[in-house]
């Protein structure tokens, strides 16, 4: 593979969960706009395939190094190694369902891991932070669409860590008034990047809508599961802020540039499009996209769930100029292009 770089680098960006789903195709529109990328990832829930295959699709490297956040001696090596102008923090373990069987796991990883990188930051002057965030933090709000001020009530111990590293963030900002940080709440990341050369491969069983449709269209598995058809919503079935994963990707770009600019103490951002959908209708948009069958059926309600949230995107495009361009048709397509081309995920790599 020939690797071409010689673009003229703006920042140096130490990015942690880089070579996962969403820091993948991050790593690319951060290059895409100048930026030098080093992802830090343990490989936990990621193959270095992704990270390759990022850096072919980008022409430029991403070195990798593969270190775990919860090693706080490694993660000051890093830091004493070179200097970042700013960390894209993705680094976390993201499985509700998991998180309730093993709460310790995630308290572990995900706010222990940060509480080392935010010290090592702070001790190496590196104060620049654009933090993943959920929307899992709205729990069940009061009314749709969302905005930022809406209450914080999180309902289970994977957005407990999410709203813990929050406020560790506002914390630091606080702290420190040089310290910069934009805080993104992701609404439901779905799609791929249009090659079809890198997207979300879950292990196991998958626990989230699209990758279950597309593995259920590719012949994996034989039927989906539609959690309730008595939900108050347009059609009875769950209504979600599905937001393709390159525009996801594309707004950390205008996140660290922002900051590259302006200082933000603590600033929290939602990601989304601005309309909801629903599990019916993005199965449809499915079909109609990989013009596969897509058999499901309904059965009872999944512990947890709400009836229907999306975003307010409005604060996203005041601060860092993003709004999301793509719709569920294009989901839809670039998500059956990965999966129809990696049948088995990065295994087939
Ligand atoms: P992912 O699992 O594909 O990526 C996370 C990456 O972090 C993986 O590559 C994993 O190997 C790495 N990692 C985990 N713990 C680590 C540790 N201790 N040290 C080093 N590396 C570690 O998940 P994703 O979907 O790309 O999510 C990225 C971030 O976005 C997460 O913080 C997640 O909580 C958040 N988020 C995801 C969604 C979603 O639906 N995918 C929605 C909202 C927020
Ligand atoms: C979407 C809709 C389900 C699977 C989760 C996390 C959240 C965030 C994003 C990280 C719902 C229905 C699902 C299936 C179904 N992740 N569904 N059959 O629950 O909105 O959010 O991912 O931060 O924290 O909770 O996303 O994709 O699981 O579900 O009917 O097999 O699809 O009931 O209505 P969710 P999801």
């Amino acid at each position: 593979m020939t690797i071409i770089s010689n673009k003229i680098n703006a920042m140096k960006i130490l990015v942690t969960g880089g070579a996962g789903y969403i820091g993948s195709h991050s790593c690319i529109e951060l290059a895409a706009s100048n930026h030098q990328v080093v992802i830090l990832d343990n490989l936990c829930n990621a193959s270095p395939f992704s990270v390759a295959r990022a850096e072919k699709l980008a022409e430029t490297r991403f070195r990798l190094l593969q270190v775990d956040l919860r090693d706080a001696q490694a993660v000051h090596q890093v830091f004493e190694r070179e200097r970042f102008d700013a960390v894209v923090h993705f680094a976390a373990l993201k499985a509700v369902g998991e998180s309730v069987e093993q709460p310790l796991d995630y308290f572990d990883n995900n706010v222990g891991g940060s509480i080392h990188l935010l010290q090592a930051m702070r001790a190496h002057g590196c104060k620049r932070l654009v933090f993943s965030s959920s929307a899992t933090v709205y729990g069940n709000p009061d009314s749709v669409p969302v905005n930022e001020d809406a209450p914080l009530r999180v309902t289970n111990p994977y957005g407990r860590t999410k709203l813990m590293m929050e406020d560790m963030i506002r914390d630091t900002c606080a702290a420190d008034p040089e310290f910069s940080a934009i805080l993104l709440r992701y609404f439901n990341p779905v799609g791929a990047h249009p090659s079809g050369e890198i997207g979300e491969d879950p292990r196991g069983i998958p626990n989230n809508l699209m990758p279950y449709i597309c593995q259920v269209a590719v012949g994996r598995r034989e039927c989906l599961s539609v959690f309730g058809g008595d939900w108050p919503t347009v059609d009875g079935t769950g209504v979600r802020d599905y937001i393709h994963v390159v525009d996801l990707a594309r707004a950390h770009a205008h996140a660290i540039n922002t900051l590259e600019h302006a200082h933000h103490a603590a600033t929290t951002l939602n990601l989304g499009t601005g309309q909801g959908v629903s599990v019916l209708q993005l199965v449809r948009a499915f079909e109609q996209a990989s013009g596969r069958k897509v058999p499901y059926e309904i059965v009872a309600r999944r512990a947890g769930d709400v009836a229907e949230v999306y975003a307010d995107p409005q604060r996203a495009r005041d601060v860092i100029g993003w709004q999301a361009t793509r719709g569920v048709d294009a989901m839809c397509a670039d998500a059956w292009r990965w999966q129809s081309q990696n049948p088995d995920g990065y295994i087939s790599a």
